[in-house]
C-alpha cells in the first residue's frame, strides 16, 4: 500500500509518500481502508519534534529519539474494514467505521489497523472527511469540558483559540450544552466563530485575553498562551483553568482547578460526536486538502498555526 511516513523530525519535506507492507489485523484488531484521515496540531507537532516547553527529552523518550517510533502518522480516520482479525465479533468486512489509533498513528496511509474498541460505526449521513475531521479536536473539547471541567447550563465559558481544531469544537460543544460563550480569535474569524455559536467574540489583536475585566466558571486555553496565572485570574469562584497546551511545570502541578495533561480518546465520544453531526446539532469544519502526496502541504499549513477548524487528507484520491 502507499503510506506517508516519516523517518527523521524536521520540516513538511519530511513526509514521504512511499510503498509499504499492508498491515495485518492482529487479534481485537481490524484493517481499515481509510477513506479519510485528519492532519493535526498533534501530527505536526510529531513530524517536528516540536514539544511543549520542558517535555523534550521525555517526549522524545516516548515517542522517538530522532524520528517518531511510529513513522505513518495520522491519529484518527474515517473508512471502510477490510479485514477483521480474531475475537472481533463487533464488526465485519463492509463496515463503515470511524475512530482514534491514539499513540499507534498510522492513518496516513491507504489502509490502517486499529483496534476494533477504538471505533465506532460511522453514522450513513456523515461524510468520511467530516467523520475523521471532527475526532481530534472534537474528543479533546469534550474530555476537557464535559469529564474534568463538568460543564453545566449557564455556564460562562472562554475559549482561547476559538477558530482551530480544538477551540470551533469546544465552542460548539459548550454552546450546544448551554454555555454562554466567549470566544477568542482574530478579527478575521470573528463571524466564523459566530455562526459556531459563540455568543461574544474577543479580538486577541485589540484586546489581550489578560486584558479582559471578567470572570469565567472555564477559560479554556487551546493555544498555549494564557499563564497559569492570568487564567486563575479570569476564573469565577469555583472555575476551571483548562490548558489543553501545558507546559511541563504546569502539567506537573496541574491540580483542583488547573486541569492539563493529554485528552483521553473514548469511543463512546466519538459516538457522540458523530450522533451531533448526524443530526445536525454539530457542524463539522473540514476542508479536504487531497491524496497523500498533499500531506506536505497539509502540514505546512498546520505550522503556520492559523488554520481554521480542521484539515483531512483522503489516500485514495488520485495523486497530486
Ligand atoms: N491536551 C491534549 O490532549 C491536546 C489535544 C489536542 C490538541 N492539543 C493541543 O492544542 C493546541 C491547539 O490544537 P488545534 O488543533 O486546535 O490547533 P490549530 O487548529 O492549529 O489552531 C489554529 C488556530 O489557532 C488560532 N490562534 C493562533 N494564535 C492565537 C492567539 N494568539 N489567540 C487566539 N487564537 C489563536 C488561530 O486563529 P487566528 O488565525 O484567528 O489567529 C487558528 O485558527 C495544539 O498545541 C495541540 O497540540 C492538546
Amino acid at each position: 500500500m502507499r503510506a506517508a511516513v516519516v523517518v527523521r523530525y524536521g520540516p513538511p519535506e519530511q513526509v514521504v509518500v512511499t510503498d509499504v507492507r499492508t498491515p495485518e489485523p492482529r487479534p481485537g484488531e481490524v484493517l481499515v481502508r481509510v477513506e479519510a484521515a485528519a492532519v493535526t496540531a498533534g501530527d505536526a507537532r510529531l513530524r517536528a519534534g516540536r514539544f511543549p516547553a520542558g517535555f523534550g527529552v521525555l517526549a522524545r523518550l516516548g515517542v522517538g529519539l530522532r524520528g517518531p517510533r511510529a513513522r505513518i502518522l495520522g491519529g484518527t480516520l474515517s473508512g471502510r474494514i477490510e479485514r477483521v482479525g480474531r475475537d472481533v465479533t463487533r464488526f465485519s468486512p463492509g463496515d463503515l467505521v470511524a475512530g482514534m489509533t491514539g499513540m499507534r498513528l498510522g492513518t496516513h496511509a491507504e489502509y490502517a489497523t486499529v483496534r476494533a474498541a477504538s471505533l465506532v460505526p460511522k453514522p450513513a449521513g456523515v461524510r468520511h472527511s467530516d467523520a475523521a475531521g471532527v475526532l481530534f479536536g472534537g474528543t479533546t473539547a469534550l474530555w476537557f469540558l464535559r469529564q474534568r471541567a463538568r460543564i453545566r447550563a449557564g455556564h460562562r465559558v472562554l475559549v482561547n483559540g476559538a477558530s482551530g481544531a480544538v477551540g470551533s469544537s469546544a465552542v460548539q460543544i459548550a454552546a450546544h450544552l448551554g454555555a454562554t460563550v466567549t470566544a477568542v480569535t482574530s478579527a478575521r474569524n470573528t463571524a466564523f466563530v459566530t455562526g459556531l455559536g459563540a455568543h461574544r467574540v474577543v479580538d486577541y489583536t485589540t484586546t489581550p485575553v489578560n486584558r479582559l475585566d471578567e470572570r469565567f466558571d472555564i477559560v479554556f486555553d487551546a493555544v498555549g498562551n494564557i499563564s497559569r496565572a492570568e487564567g486563575l485570574r479570569l476564573l469565577a469562584p469555583g472555575g476551571s483553568l483548562v490548558l489543553a497546551v501545558a507546559n511541563l511545570l504546569d502539567t506537573l502541578r496541574a491540580r483542583g482547578p488547573v486541569l492539563a495533561g493529554p485528552a483521553r480518546e473514548r469511543a463512546e465520544d466519538f459516538g457522540y460526536l458523530l450522533d451531533l453531526v448526524a443530526s445536525g446539532q454539530f457542524a463539522p469544519v473540514t476542508e479536504v486538502v487531497g491524496g497523500l502526496d498533499r500531506l506536505p502541504e497539509a502540514h505546512r499549513r498546520v505550522d503556520t498555526g492559523r488554520k481554521v477548524g480542521n484539515l483531512v487528507i483522503t489516500p485514495h484520491s488520485a495523486a497530486g
